[in-house]
C-alpha cells in the first residue's frame, strides 16, 4: 500500500483514473494528497468528490521555483507521500525537488518520447506526419521529458486526425498506463539502472 500524492494543474481526467483504479482495487494504494498550482483546476473538484484532500499552493507567493517546490515537498513529505504522480502538472521541476523525490517522480505525456516532449506533444506529431503516436510513463529527471521510460501504449495516427481527435485516442491510453504504472511502483516492481527501466515478473 502506497502513499500517493498526486500533483495537477488543469482538468484532471488522468487524475480521475488513478482515483477510480485505487478505488476498484487496481493499484494497492492511498492519494494522500492532492496539489494544484491553479484555483480553478477542475482536477481539484474531482478529488473532492472522491473525498481526497486538496491544497493550491500559488507561486506568486514564493520569491522563486525553488522556494516554491520546497514549499511543495514539505507538503509531500508531512503526509508520508512516497510516490509523487504528475498528472497535467504543467510547471518544471527544480532539481531541489527532483533530489528531495529521487526516482520517486512519474510522469506521464502525449507522446512516444523521446519523439515529441514539451507542449502539445499531440499537435506536434499530425503536424510532423507520424503514422504513429501514443503515451509514455516515465520517471522525472532533471530534462525535459527525457527520464526513463516505465511504459508505452502506441495509437495509429489517421490521415484526417487533428490534434483534438488524436488526443482524444491518445488520452484513453494514458488513463490505462498510468494506473498500470503506479501499481508496478507501489509493488516494488520497477528497477532502474541507467536508462533503462526493468519490470520485475
Ligand atoms: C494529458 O494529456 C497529459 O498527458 C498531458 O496533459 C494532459 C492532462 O490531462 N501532459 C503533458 O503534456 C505533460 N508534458 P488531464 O488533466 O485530463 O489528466
Amino acid at each position: 500500500m502506497i502513499n500517493v500524492g498526486v500533483l495537477v494543474s488543469g482538468r484532471g481526467t488522468n487524475l480521475q483514473a488513478i482515483i477510480e483504479a485505487i478505488e476498484e482495487g487496481k493499484i494497492e494504494g492511498k492519494i494522500k494528497i492532492v496539489i494544484s498550482d491553479n484555483l480553478d483546476a477542475y482536477a481539484l473538484k474531482r478529488a473532492e468528490q472522491h473525498n481526497v484532500e486538496t491544497q493550491y499552493i500559488n507561486h506568486k507567493e514564493f520569491k522563486n521555483r525553488e522556494d516554491y517546490d520546497k514549499k511543495i515537498v514539505e507538503t509531500l513529505k508531512n503526509k508520508e507521500v512516497e510516490l509523487v504522480v504528475l498528472a497535467g502538472y504543467m510547471r518544471i521541476l527544480s532539481s531541489y525537488f527532483i533530489k528531495a523525490y529521487k526516482n520517486k517522480i512519474i510522469n506521464i505525456h502525449p507522446a512516444l518520447l523521446p519523439s515529441f516532449p514539451g507542449l502539445r506533444a499531440q499537435k506536434q506529431a499530425v503536424e510532423y506526419g507520424v503514422k504513429i503516436s501514443g503515451c509514455t510513463v516515465h520517471f522525472v529527471d532533471e530534462g525535459m521529458d527525457s527520464g526513463p521510460i516505465i511504459l508505452q501504449s502506441a495509437v495509429e495516427v489517421s490521415e484526417d486526425d487533428t490534434e483534438e481527435s488524436l488526443a482524444e485516442r491518445i488520452l484513453k491510453e494514458e488513463h490505462q498506463i498510468y494506473a498500470q504504472a503506479i501499481q508496478l511502483f507501489s509493488q516494488g516492481r520497477l528497477i532502474i539502472k541507467g536508462r533503462k527501466v526493468f519490470i520485475k515478473k
